[in-house]
């Protein structure tokens, strides 16, 4: 959440850092700014809104207080203070010689804040960021040290999570910049740095990156770099190759991310196993875990840890590892298993699930099983981020860059390599035999064709979608590997053309949501030939005897089913627990076209961001 970006270099900043900010704009886009080091002063420029509107409202001001190499840049997702232009960041400090941008939440701010009023400072905003800038410029005063002194003493007073970035009037050729909890990186140009909360922004400069490790802060000055913990130790930063590609942070003719990341599944799902099955061995290799096979193998219980779209995959996961590898799995909210006092065992086996890898619920979710003493795999998309870092071994989805906010392609990668380790684990303890396993793959390997056929439903998930984009509510239903996916249907509803949808299992609608079923209501089925095929069919049979409007997912030439439901979307059969992975793309089609007739801001939905850094 928040997006940060900074530059220090030869070129002019400006335009680097509004193309970074519109690379980080996923992360929050609430209200974006700017400071650029002048030389008399620390020009700020912010506004709310999206960073078109800064962009905008900056074309007016003079041009010289735009220019120069070195500056800062923001765009926000409120947590302090509502989204306006005096709780914009960068934030400064009263004298306006120190600007600060900040991601993350200091949760002493308030007792820091109290202090500096008593020793005269005044607010202009509600934000906790501008109790540091203040805090920074008071250690400075009192203290005499240099500016990333002042930072590094200040950062010691802090509790919270937090990725700043520094400028100061006293040190013009410097940013400094610092982390905890929210993810920071620096790219390396030649003479150059450039800084931003994830690499995208970097791909074009520089494939040369450096993560900071929590409570560690960089000094960075015109081609210079110096590494050092906020207690002081000096360290030897690892320089990082980038595999991202720049054409992959692109639309590519697509009118939206979403939907160019909707139609890539065929490729995501294949780059997820690619190097990882040998269908005719029957045998799955999983490099990023294999030094933890035993506790794989050992564990007694599979505990998922995830939030979001990657808790659904996380559900999916839970039903096939069940089913295949006979394991008992747990699959837990992130949010909610940090705050309780979970019972974990040693031989648990813990998997969190992240898109971004920087969830900061599953984050903390992970450190508190850690401590409990598990083997923590985690499965990521985003390659170096603080999950894939803090886990014991783990695998990447190879989804590629993730940026519309509601989550698609990464879900049904997660689906792939969740299933991966599933079979990998079956064959290892011989739940599954080898020529189960050669089925299995093959038909693992033949999904990625189905997906493709599966986008070929989009021309009559159209016409759907015009039928009901002005319903007010949804419910979506399934049993099995279905009812997940219910669950993940309503969601993608929900995000982006905000009509309210409850995701039910079907087999729980008599107990609750049938009293909702009328003719305004559509139900949408996930209604697969899997096993709990015959009684969907009844709870659809419940539905249409209450008049409700069905929208059925079925496979392609099912008859029955056809009569039953008002509109059907078929989809290509599938062994039962790789039918998530087909059917996930209708129902991420349906929200998309729901959400674009009715105008809704799809890659950037209100109130939502990618990245939740903050609790
Ligand atoms: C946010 C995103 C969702 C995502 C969830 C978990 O809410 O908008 O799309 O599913 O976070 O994110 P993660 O990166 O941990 O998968």
């Amino acid at each position: 959440m928040c997006g940060i970006v900074g530059y220090i270099g030869k070129r002019e900043a400006l335009p680097i850092l509004i193309k970074g900010l519109e690379r980080l704009e996923y992360r929050g886009y609430d209200s974006a700014g700017v400071a650029l080091m002048g030389r008399g002063k620390i020009f700020v420029y912010k506004k709310k809104g999206k960073v078109a509107a800064l962009k905008k409202f900056i074309k007016s001001k003079d041009k010289k207080s735009l220019a120069g190499g070195i500056g800062i840049a923001h765009t926000r997702w409120a947590t302090h203070g509502e989204p306006s232009d005096r709780n914009a960041h960068p934030l400064l400090s009263n004298s306006e010689n120190i600007a600060v941008i900040h991601n993350g939440i200091i949760e002493n701010y308030l007792p820091l804040k109290k202090i500096l009023i008593e020793k005269g400072y005044k607010f202009k905003s509600d934000t906790d960021t501008e109790v540091l800038a203040n805090l920074i410029e008071d250690v400075k005063k009192n203290t005499k040290v240099s500016i990333d002194e002042a930072v590094r003493l200040a950062l010691q007073q802090v509790v919270g999570a937090y990725a700043i970035a520094v400028l100061s009037k006293d040190d013009k050729e410097t940013i400094i910049i610092a982390k905890a909890g929210s993810p920071v990186v620096i790219g390396v140009g030649k003479g150059e740095h450039f800084i931003a909360s994830d690499a995208t922004p970097l791909v074009e400069y520089t494939d040369k990156v450096i993560y900071l490790d929590d409570y560690e802060m960089a000094i960075i000055k015109r081609g210079k770099l110096t590494v050092k913990t906020i207690q002081n130790e000096i360290k030897n930063p690892y320089v990082q190759k980038l595999e991202i590609k720049i054409d992959e942070l692109e639309k590519g003719g697509f009118a939206h991310f979403m939907l160019k990341e909707i139609y890539e599944q065929p490729k995501s799902i294949r780059d997820s196993m690619r190097g990882r099955i040998n269908v005719e061995g029957g045998s799955v290799k999983l490099g990023g875990i294999e030094k933890y096979q035993n506790k794989l193998v050992n564990a007694k219980r599979i505990l998922i840890l995830a939030c979001g779209t990657s808790l659904h995959a996380g559900m999916e996961a839970k039903y096939f590892f069940e089913e295949l590898a006979k394991v008992p799995v747990l699959v837990e909210y992130a949010s909610e298993f940090r705050y309780r006092s979970p019972v974990v065992f040693e031989n648990d086996l813990v998997l969190v699930i992240s898109q971004s890898g920087e969830t900061a619920d599953t984050l903390a979710a992970l450190k508190l099983a850690k401590e409990k003493g598990t083997t923590i795999f985690g499965i990521c998309n985003v390659i170096g981020a603080s999950i894939p870092r803090a886990t014991d071994a783990g695998i990447y989805t190879h989804a590629g860059p993730e940026i519309g906010v509601a989550s698609s392609k990464a879900f049904t990668a997660q689906i792939t390599v969740l299933l991966l380790i599933a079979l990998y684990l079956a064959s290892s303890q011989g739940t599954l035999n080898k020529k189960e396993m050669v089925k299995i793959l093959s038909e693992l390997e033949n999904i990625p064709k189905k997906v493709e056929k599966a986008l070929l439903t989009n021309a009559t998930v159209i016409k759907i979608a015009k039928k009901f984009k002005n319903a007010k509510d949804f419910i979506y239903l399934g049993r099995g590997y279905g009812y997940p996916l219910a669950l993940e249907g309503a969601l993608k509803l929900k995000e982006i053309s905000y009509i309210h949808a409850e995701g039910y299992p079907a087999g729980e609608m008599k107990h609750g949501p049938i009293a909702l079923v009328d003719s305004n209501m559509p139900v949408v089925f996930v209604a697969d030939k899997g096993g709990s095929y015959e009684k969907v069919i009844s709870n659809m049979m419940e539905v249409k005897a209450r008049k409700g409007v069905i929208i059925a997912i079925i496979n392609e030439g099912d008859e029955s089913a056809k009569k039953i439901a008002d509109y059907v979307i078929e989809i290509p059969k599938t062994l039962e627990f790789m039918m998530p992975l087909v059917a996930s793309v209708p129902l991420q089609l349906l929200a998309y076209h729901i959400a674009l007739l009715r105008g809704c801001n799809i890659d950037k939905p209100r109130n939502l961001a990618k990245s939740v850094t903050v609790e």
